[in-house]
């Protein structure tokens, strides 16, 4: 490499390592976007801010049962709480929450979980996750969302 040009030795040197880690960077890239098909959310589900609160699933909010320690929770971010506030799920549950906002950026955020949901007006955000550990978990808003965004929290327990 470099050959017909006059440079340093370690110029040469530097240049060939900033080259091949060029090559393994856009291999990798190349490996994860086609080989694996990782690509951004797509089609996600929308809803009208102006229809959550009058049109279903939104309309009414809860924790079901789907399966064999599956639950959805359907679930509305609003100033300043959540609705439903209160969860409760069997230790070894998986729950799918499936949120969305009637008015502004609104996040959910569970400690010491993977839980962390930027809840957007007009998007329906999706996450499932399997709580393993009984206890009393915190579900926190990390939106600054206005006035009461410090008061906007809900319980979730897994007993
Ligand atoms: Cu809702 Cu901060």
């Amino acid at each position: 490499m470099f050959k017909n040009i006059h440079l340093p030795r370690y110029e040469r040197i530097w240049l060939t390592i900033g080259a091949i880690s060029l090559v393994v960077f856009l291999v990798i890239l190349g490996v994860l976007a086609v080989g694996l098909g990782l690509q951004p959310p797509g089609q996600m589900k929308t809803v009208p801010p102006e229809q959550v609160r009058t049109n279903a699933p939104f309309n009414k909010p809860n924790l079901v049962q789907v399966g064999p320690n599956e639950y959805k929770a359907t679930m509305v971010a609003q100033m300043f709480s959540y609705l439903p506030d209160q969860l409760e799920v069997p230790a070894g549950s998986t729950i799918h929450f499936e949120i969305t906002s009637p008015d502004v950026v609104h996040g959910l955020y569970v400690p010491n979980t993977n839980v962390n949901i930027m809840v957007v007006p007009g998007h329906v955000a999706e996450f499932t996750y399997t709580f393993k550990h009984p206890g009393d978990y915190l579900m926190l808003c990390h939106e600054y969302c206005g006035s009461g965004h410090q008061m906007m929290m809900g319980k979730l327990k897994v007993v």
